[in-house]
């Protein structure tokens, strides 16, 4: 939209409006130059000036206005870096408010750049046309899914959506680490169900007219715009309420409410920063909470394509024996994939020496990078390489997505790192994962699943 909109005031500059102003302060200054010689001095110099200006936004304009729109979108999201300093001014809740709402209102570049051929995959019947995702937490109420998506993410994780609304801990709540991390303890603040699916159902409309991500052999012209700024995959993350008890019971609640808006579901109990949500990973817990969530699931209407998948996302900071009991459980009930993983209440090095590291929380970003694709490569040997892994945790570049790959994930996501580095990190990441599949000789991003497990 962006990049529209800048195109038609250059069109304006160059055909309608602008451009006659400058031919008549021209044929001004030329008559006047003419008829009226007394003109003092500070008066040439102001309409030089003034015309000098204008003939470098008209040279300017001509120029961009003669660009390709792939270019000019490369400008745009460059661009963005600008903003950064900006950002990094700001309390960080304050800072992620301001880009959430942009987003929704499109105040951020489209991505109009078909992403590289090698890096796109199917995985659960879908086309992604990209691996590259938003993480959970960043659209908690699916405020902005349509420009987050238009950012040239691969699919976007809304949540974790709870019941009821809830205010989360007290702010402040989220603290920035110079190595490229953050510590938050949010505590699943959000509207709730019922909110995210009246905004969703708005959304579903205009996803709905374009079914080709469900649909991957239609040969319409919006799939053939898959993967520019098409509809993309939109995943759902449960939560529970910090005071219910019966943990069930909400993630059912939150199954009836949304996953008729899901490409994906997740039953996050991975959180730390709601009581008790981490031992919903025991065999027994699990095990219990997966049925339920399943039957719940599956006694839904659901049409030909059939329900969401559902996935589990689980915290780094679990013991071999977890790891065991939770591939277990997914074999076992036919999971249809794992996130690995949320969050850390470890502190490694080097952010064990910072002050800011005795703040109570989940830490996020670079640091987490190491543990989390230790614990992604695990789980990818422990279930043998049958269950799709979604590898999170620290990634900031294409080579660490490319890690991640490696090490079982076949889909990626990321947070941090799109906080600190903005839209233009996206286009980046993809750019450098599909060179380092070239170099390495993968044709398709497929055939590097788990290659440093093998
Ligand atoms: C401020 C913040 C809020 C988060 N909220 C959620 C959440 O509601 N649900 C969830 O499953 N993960 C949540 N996460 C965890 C992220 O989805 C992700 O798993 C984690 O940050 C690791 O990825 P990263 O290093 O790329 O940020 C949150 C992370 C941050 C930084």
């Amino acid at each position: 939209m962006a990049l529209s909109v800048s195109r038609k005031i250059y069109r304006e500059i160059l055909n309608e409006r602008v451009f006659s102003t400058p031919l008549l302060i021209a044929r001004h200054c030329f008559s006047s130059a003419q008829t009226a010689p007394n003109i003092p001095h500070s008066a040439k110099k102001g309409r030089l000036l003034t015309g000098a200006t204008i003939g470098l936004v008209i040279v300017g304009g001509t120029y961009v206005y003669t660009v390709d729109e792939a270019t000019f979108c490369g400008w745009l999201f460059s661009a963005t870096k600008l903003v950064n300093p900006f950002f990094a001014l700001l309390d960080p809740e304050v800072a992620h408010r301001l880009a959430v709402s942009a987003a929704a209102r499109g105040w951020i570049p489209r991505e109009k750049r078909p992403d590289p051929s090698n890096i796109g995959l199917e995985v659960w019947g879908r086309k992604f046309s990209n691996p590259i995702g938003l993480a959970a937490g960043f659209d908690k109420n699916a405020e902005a899914v349509d420009g987050l998506l238009g950012l040239g993410f691969g699919f976007v994780e809304v949540g974790s959506v709870t019941p009821v609304p809830q205010e989360g801990n007290p702010k402040p709540r989220i603290f920035r680490l110079p190595e490229g991390a953050l510590i938050n303890r949010c505590g699943f603040n959000g509207e709730g169900v019922v909110a995210v699916a009246k905004r969703l159902d708005a959304q579903h409309g205009k996803r709905k007219l374009d079914e080709t991500s469900r649909n991957p052999s239609s040969s319409t012209d919006e799939a053939k715009h898959r993967g520019k700024a098409g509809p993309g995959i939109l995943g759902v993350n449960l939560g529970k309420n910090k005071t219910s008890e019966d943990a069930a019971a909400d993630y059912v609640q939150g199954v009836h409410t949304l996953s008729q808006y899901a490409d994906y579901l997740v039953i996050n109990v991975s959180s730390p920063n709601t009581p008790g949500l981490r031992m919903l990973q025991g065999r027994k817990q699990l095990e219990d909470l997966v049925k339920k969530v399943q039957a719940a699931r599956d006694e839904m209407q659901w049409g030909k394509e059939g329900p969401p998948p559902l996935l589990v996302k689980i915290a780094p900071d679990l013991s071999k024996e977890d790891l065991e009991d939770i591939a277990a459980v997914a074999l076992a009930l036919c999971l249809d994939g794992l996130i690995i993983s949320n969050t850390t209440v470890s502190r490694p090095d080097p952010v064990s020496k910072n002050p800011v590291a005795r703040e109570v929380g989940g830490l996020s970003g670079k640091p987490l990078f190491n543990l989390s694709t230790n614990i992604l490569k695990e789980m990818y040997v422990l279930t043998k390489g049958k269950i799709p892994l979604i590898g999170c945790g620290g990634v900031s570049s294409g080579g660490d997505a490319y890690q991640k790959i490696r090490a079982g994930a076949t889909l990626v996501q990321l947070y941090t790192a799109f906080g600190y580095g903005g839209p233009a990190l996206i286009p980046q990441i993809k750019a450098e994962l599909a060179e380092c599949l070239e170099r390495d000789g993968f044709k398709f991003i497929t055939e590097a699943v788990g290659v440093d497990c093998r």
